[in-house]
């Protein structure tokens, strides 16, 4: 690729970007205390988030392997110096949700194949695509995460509905360093290159993914999980909340954040439009604090990775 700096890009939020740190966790996931209806006692639903959660392996692969590609092109030094730190991030997140998908086979969920599914459709797709397209990409994805976090940080109490304290943690500690580091793709993407119809294709493609693709390989999973769920009226009232709880417009994951989605959009667009400072400085404290915080049982070292030059 001959991706080269084609204008001075100066971010919006260049001074005030939140530092990143890079987090590593031991969670020590258990099958018998994994909660399979964690996101509002919804079977449907939750087997979103475990679909998701192998997806996202994927994702933050090609984060990662486009980020390290992409890095020897950018000029400023302190965003050269926050990629390393999202790629730090990803990779901690991708084997963190790789320990939890292992342990997700132990509830009838066939981990393997949608491993091979997910592996394929990055494999021979989105892995095959030219870099400035793959970067794109990336910029897209990590809206969608941004989007995600943003939600999960605003509903804090749809994540204490279940006992499953292993599995919010693990969402909560995710989403917060998504939060952390939802400019960095973008602010790479616009120093490279900055084409909005490029960047609107890379859009498209993560939006296909996270809201075609995973809900399609979402929906198998209590059927094949319990086929008498297809028989089932209480099954079917589960599809029905479960749809509400994802797509209905008052508090729907996606149906309540589809105007943060579509900003991405406009074409004067920048993650930072979108404050989470507040939220941020309230989660590290409640998250991270060393005697109470939710992390603190499964932080096992952090560190924040110094300027390069
Ligand atoms: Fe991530
Ligand atoms: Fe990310």
């Amino acid at each position: 690729m001959t991706t080269a700096t084609i204008h001075s890009y100066v971010p919006k939020n260049a001074k005030q970007r939140p530092e990143m740190p890079i987090r590593h966790m031991d969670f020590q996931f258990d099958g018998k205390q994994l909660d399979d209806t964690f996101f509002r006692n919804t079977e449907l639903a939750s087997a979103y988030f475990e679909a998701l959660s192998i997806f996202l392996t994927f994702g933050e692969d090609l984060v990662i392997d486009t980020a390290r590609h992409h890095r020897q092109f950018v000029k400023d030094p302190e965003l050269k110096r926050l990629v390393t730190a999202l790629i730090g991030q990803e990779a901690i997140h991708s084997k963190m949700h790789n320990e939890f998908n292992d342990v997700l086979a132990q509830h009838r969920f066939p981990v393997g194949l949608y491993r091979f599914l997910a592996d394929k459709v990055f494999e021979h797709g989105f892995k095959k695509l030219p870099n400035r397209m793959q970067l794109s990409l990336m910029a897209g994805i990590e809206h969608f995460t941004a989007v995600l976090a943003e939600y999960m940080m605003k509903h804090e109490d749809i994540f204490y509905e279940s006992f499953d304290e292993k599995q919010r943690a693990l969402w909560m500690w995710h989403m917060l360093e998504e939060s952390e580091h939802k400019d960095v793709a973008y602010d790479v993407f616009q120093e490279l290159s900055g084409d909005y119809a490029l960047r609107m294709q890379g859009f498209a493609l993560a939006a296909f993914t996270i809201v075609f693709l995973i809900p399609v390989a979402a929906s198998l999973i209590p059927i094949m999980r319990k086929p008498r769920n297809l028989l089932s009226p209480r099954y079917w009232k589960d599809v029905q909340r479960s749809l509400a709880v994802m797509v209905g417009p008052k508090d729907g994951v996606y149906g309540s954040t589809i105007k943060h989605i579509l900003d991405y959009t406009r074409r004067d667009f920048h993650p930072s439009d979108h404050d989470t400072s507040a939220y941020l400085e309230y989660y590290k404290e409640k998250l991270l604090n060393p005697k109470t915080g939710l992390l603190a049982p499964y932080l096992t070292k952090e560190f924040v990775p110094g300027k390069r030059a």
